[in-house]
């Protein structure tokens, strides 16, 4: 079984728009029912859960009874948020876990990336199947700064071994749990940093320019303009 885990419980900070981003509006959709329609209408995804805020969990609610997603189903539909992306991911998780099989391949994904496409969900899906873990990202076109000290060029990395991560992130179930369960409570940026740090190879998928994160307010009018071109 292929599991869609979309990670909702952020509250949108940088959006500043005065709930969380992922229930704006994107040319009159919001956010997360776009993004929950990307994986709905995939014939290779079986189930999908999100992870929300339990403070908005009512509202998220009331959105999802007016839809008809058949693939939200059981008793992971809507799981309580953590306080973090990582902590929101192992909750999401460690729910599946309880309700499905140990080799079933879970896709974890941004709500706040409502652009993703069928062809990098059905790449996950092959990549993960094959080798257990994976992750999409896209060639940078910037030449990237290292700089430990914030104030100074330390080195510049050759351009063309750096990679802009995406989500999603895919992985067989246990492999992801049992990451989360070994974590050393160091910071991780996302859920593939925590099977590096014990030395499990995830294999780069490629991800697609448009799948874009909104973040700021400036990024709204961008996915608009991507959606109705
Ligand atoms: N996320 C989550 N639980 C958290 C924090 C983040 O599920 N406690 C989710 C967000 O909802 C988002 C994804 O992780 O879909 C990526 O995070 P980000 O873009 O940083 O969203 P926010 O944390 O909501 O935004 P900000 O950092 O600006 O506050
Ligand atoms: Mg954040």
């Amino acid at each position: 079984m292929n599991i869609a885990l979309i990670l909702a419980g952020g509250t949108g900070e940088r959006m500043s728009a005065g709930l969380p981003k992922q229930f704006l509006p994107v040319a009159g959709r919001p956010m997360l029912l776009r993004t929950l329609d990307a994986f709905e209408s995939h014939p290779e995804i079986d189930r999908i859960a999100v992870v929300c805020g339990a403070s908005w969990a009512a509202h998220l609610r009331s959105l999802l009874d007016a839809e008809c997603y058949r693939k939200l189903t059981g008793g992971t539909a809507v799981i309580d948020g953590g306080r973090d992306r990582r902590e929101s991911s192992f909750r999401g998780v460690e729910a599946l876990l309880r309700e499905c099989a140990p080799d079933d391949i879970v896709l974890i994904h941004d709500a706040a990336r409502p652009l993703v496409s069928h062809r990098i969900i059905s790449d996950c899906i092959a990549a993960a199947a094959e080798q257990g873990a994976c992750a999409a990202a896209i060639p940078v076109t910037d030449t990237i700064y290292h700089c430990p000290d914030g104030g100074r060029i330390g080195d510049i990395p050759d351009r063309r071994t750096l990679f802009a991560a995406q989500t999603p992130q895919a992985f067989r179930l246990s492999l992801i749990h049992g990451a989360h369960c070994a974590w050393n409570g160091e910071p991780v940026t996302d859920d593939a940093g925590l099977l590096l740090a014990q030395g499990i190879p995830v294999r780069l998928v490629p991800g697609d320019v448009r799948n874009i994160k909104l973040t700021n307010p400036g990024d709204l009018p961008l996915a608009e303009r991507y959606l109705t071109e």
